[in-house]
Order: structure tokens, then sequence, then C-alpha cells
């Protein structure tokens, strides 16, 4: 619940909020989810099956004013928003001492029948929650050094 608060009181463009979490907790209905949305092609994330929860983010319709400005700008803001939102989960999971793996490869539409989540709609993210495995968990995370990705003043 501190995780889904923390999403909730993300901002948004036009404070759109174009998210809804639907959280698996169900142990039983999270294998079945894991069975179906990780095969074949997405099997790459079959270990999601070993976290005891799995965090299905729908993006909801943004308002109105939210989707033209984004169309008018050329971007969309609704994945900047369910990014923010998500992040704001991931962070108060790791405050709590807990452990998240964003997942963007996975069947949706096995998702979306076993959810109840109608066909029309969009899952861009899903987070698998649980607890780091602290043996496996390495120091180096492999990110570019700071002078590539920020400058002042100037690109
Ligand atoms: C939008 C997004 C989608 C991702 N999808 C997957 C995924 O499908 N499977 C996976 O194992 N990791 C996925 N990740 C995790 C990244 O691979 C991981 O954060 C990155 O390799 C850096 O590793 P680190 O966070 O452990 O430092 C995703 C991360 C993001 C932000």
């Amino acid at each position: 619940m501190m995780c889904l608060e923390a999403a909730r009181l993300a901002p948004s463009a036009c404070n759109s909020q174009p998210w809804k979490f639907v959280v698996v907790d169900d142990r039983q209905l999270k294998n079945r989810l894991c069975r179906a949305a990780f095969s074949g092609i997405y099997s790459v994330n079959s270990f999601c099956k070993m976290a005891p929860v799995i965090v299905v983010i729908v993006s909801e319709k943004p308002k109105f004013l939210a989707k033209i400005g984004g169309m008018f700008r050329g971007t969309k803001y609704y994945l900047i928003d369910i990014g923010i939102a998500s992040e704001h989960f991931v962070l108060q999971a790791e405050e709590l001492g807990l452990g998240t793996c964003w997942i963007g490869w996975f069947n949706e539409r096995a998702v979306k029948s076993i959810l109840n989540i109608p066909q029309g709609k969009k899952i861009d993210i899903l987070i698998a929650l649980g607890y780091y495995d602290r043996e496996k968990l390495g120091s180096e995370h492999g990110r570019e050094p700071m002078d590539k990705i920020a400058s002042f003043n100037s690109y």
C-alpha cells in the first residue's frame, strides 16, 4: 500500500493520472499469469515467477488536453506519466528493502485476458516485486560516465 500511495502521488501532464495499478498477489493467479505472460518468445522473463507479486500498470486514457498537447509536441506524455508513477512505486519499494524489476517484454494479450482487462486497453509495463537475492546482487550497474550523460550550459 505504501508503494501504491507513492505512485498515487506522482505528478502527470495536466494531472491526467493515466494509470491503474493492478496488483497480483494471489499466488495461484500470479503463477498462472507468469506462465501465460512469459512463455514462448517472452520466456526470457520467466524468472518473474519467483517474485511473489506482479504489478500490472494499465495505461489509462489521458485527459484531452494532455493528449492534444502531446500530439502537438510529438510526444506521449502518458508514457512519461506512467514512468514517473511507476518509478515512485519502485523507489518506495527500495526504501522498504524490497526489490523490483521493470518488465517491458511480455505477452500483453495474455495478461489482459487473465486479469479481465479489456483488450482495447494498453499495458506498457509490469513490475515484478519481491526480495532481492542479496548474494546475487552486483555492485556494478554499468552506467555511462557523468560527462557523457550531463553537461552544463551547452549541449
Ligand atoms: C522500460 C523498461 C523495461 C524493462 N524491461 C525488462 C524486461 O523485460 N526484462 C528484464 O529482465 N529487465 C527489464 N528491464 C530492466 C533493465 O534491463 C535494467 O534496469 C537495466 O539493464 C539496468 O540494470 P540494473 O537496473 O540492474 O542496473 C527494463 C527496464 C526498463 C526501464
